[in-house]
């Protein structure tokens, strides 16, 4: 799939844009501030109905504006060429409604694989280096791509565990607490919707494990490096001591999700009973797991250099991209968001031999310097000044 043609209403800084693009690698430049990001942020809504960095609809609207329009015509290469339409309206108060073709789609689910996209930016390094909701985060940001009703699941397990949270809460510093008959229920409705959760993530950790470790390779030779999937109840309470546990028991559990993980996490939450009394809180559960990268046998996260832990953000993203293309089956688009400033030019220029020429690439950059010396051939190229966009003939 790519994009042919990109029309914005009152969309963040742009009061009105209308961009044609070919199928080939599209230049952005702009100096700080200019509106590089919201470009890109537009194209992943149209992908994904929401934004890449703010649960906020309203923040979208121009300010002052009280609605703001994306629309798109998306071109395939299959399909005798058959050109969609796409289009977003965008109201306060989380309005938003979606057009394909003219049709109004009432649930995200219908439309959402339609143009599959994977944005690179600044913000990815979160992935490897902050706690452990922004690799959760990662993870469930694929597979609401893959099936929104993954989505919903996880709406769902949320309410659930507020409300255990709070029983537990209730319940903490009562005699007899143990035996608590509604506790049981919200035990089961846990162990239910959790494990689903817990397996999806999993399964989707294993299928990326030999591709990460086969990019990060590429970037950095002889490195040894692996992933893995670390359950809540398997978690210390310092992260980096599960380092010498993974080193210590080489953690191979792959057929763990064989070995009845809802009994697994059955037993693990009834054990954590008492700590999670004392913690008046739910300890055991998706909400609380997370996954390791180490590098030479060291978390990354603690011992990485920025440039190593900045390649093994981007090869998570790349094995994204794979993923999406394998399930999906149509190529995604590629939203570079100023990766190349970050990298030295031996590592540029195998971030574009992992990519080029497989996908509509959208690169930004604030200058084209950052670009020189690497085998990357512009379609487009937009210049982007006083929230306006120009085509540039640089
Ligand atoms: N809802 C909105 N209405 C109007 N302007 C907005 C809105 N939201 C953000 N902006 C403006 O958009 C600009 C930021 O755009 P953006 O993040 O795309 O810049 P950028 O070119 O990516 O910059 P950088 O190179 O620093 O990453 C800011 O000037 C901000 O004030
Ligand atoms: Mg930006």
């Amino acid at each position: 799939m790519y994009l042919k043609k990109l029309e914005l209403k009152n969309y963040r800084n742009y009061s009105y844009v209308n961009l044609n693009f070919d199928k080939n690698t599209i230049l952005i430049l702009g100096n700080n501030g200019n509106g590089k990001t919201n470009l890109l942020e537009s194209i992943y809504y149209l992908s994904t109905g929401r934004s890449h960095r703010t649960y906020s609809q309203d923040e979208i609207i121009k300010w002052g504006s009280d609605y703001s329009i994306i629309k798109a015509l998306i071109g395939s290469e299959k399909n005798n060429g058959i050109d969609h339409l796409i289009e977003i309206e965008l109201r306060k108060e989380n309005n938003i409604k979606i057009r394909v073709d003219k049709i109004y789609q009432r649930k995200k689910s219908d439309f959402i694989s339609m143009l599959p996209s994977v944005i690179f930016s600044p913000d990815d390094l979160k992935i490897v280096k902050s706690g452990p909701s922004d690799r959760r985060n990662f993870l469930d940001s694929i597979l609401e791509k893959l099936d929104w009703k993954y989505y919903r699941q996880r709406l769902q397990y949320q309410k659930i565990l507020v409300q255990r949270s709070s029983l537990i809460k209730s319940i903490s510093g009562r005699a007899g607490a143990a035996s608590n008959s509604t506790l049981e229920v919200w035990n089961d409705n846990i162990v239910r919707y959790g494990t689903d959760i817990i397996e999806k993530r999993y399964r989707l950790l294993a299928e990326f494990r030999d591709e990460f470790r086969s990019y990060v390779n590429s970037f950095f030779k002889g490195v040894e490096v692996d992933l893995f999937y670390v359950f809540s109840w398997d978690r210390g309470d310092n992260l980096d001591e599960y380092t010498d546990y993974f080193n210590a028991k080489s953690y191979k559990k792959e057929n763990f999700i064989e070995n009845n993980l809802k009994d697994i996490f059955y037993r693990k939450l009834i054990e954590s009973l008492q700590k999670d009394l004392l913690y008046k809180t739910t300890t055991v559960g998706p909400h609380r797991d997370d996954f390791i990268i180490l590098l030479n046998g060291k978390n990354i996260r603690s011992f990485g250099s920025q440039g190593q832990q900045r390649v093994a953000s981007i090869s998570l993203k790349l094995c994204e991209l794979d993923i999406l293309r394998k399930r999906i089956k149509k190529d995604p688009i590629l939203l570079l968001d100023d990766v190349f400033s970050e990298l030295d030019i031996e590592r540029r220029k195998l971030l574009v031999k992992a990519v080029s020429d497989r996908f509509q690439t959208f690169v930004t950059t604030t200058n084209i310097s950052y670009l020189d010396k690497l085998d990357l051939e512009f379609g487009n190229k937009l210049l982007i000044k006083d929230n306006k966009i120009a085509v540039s003939n640089l």
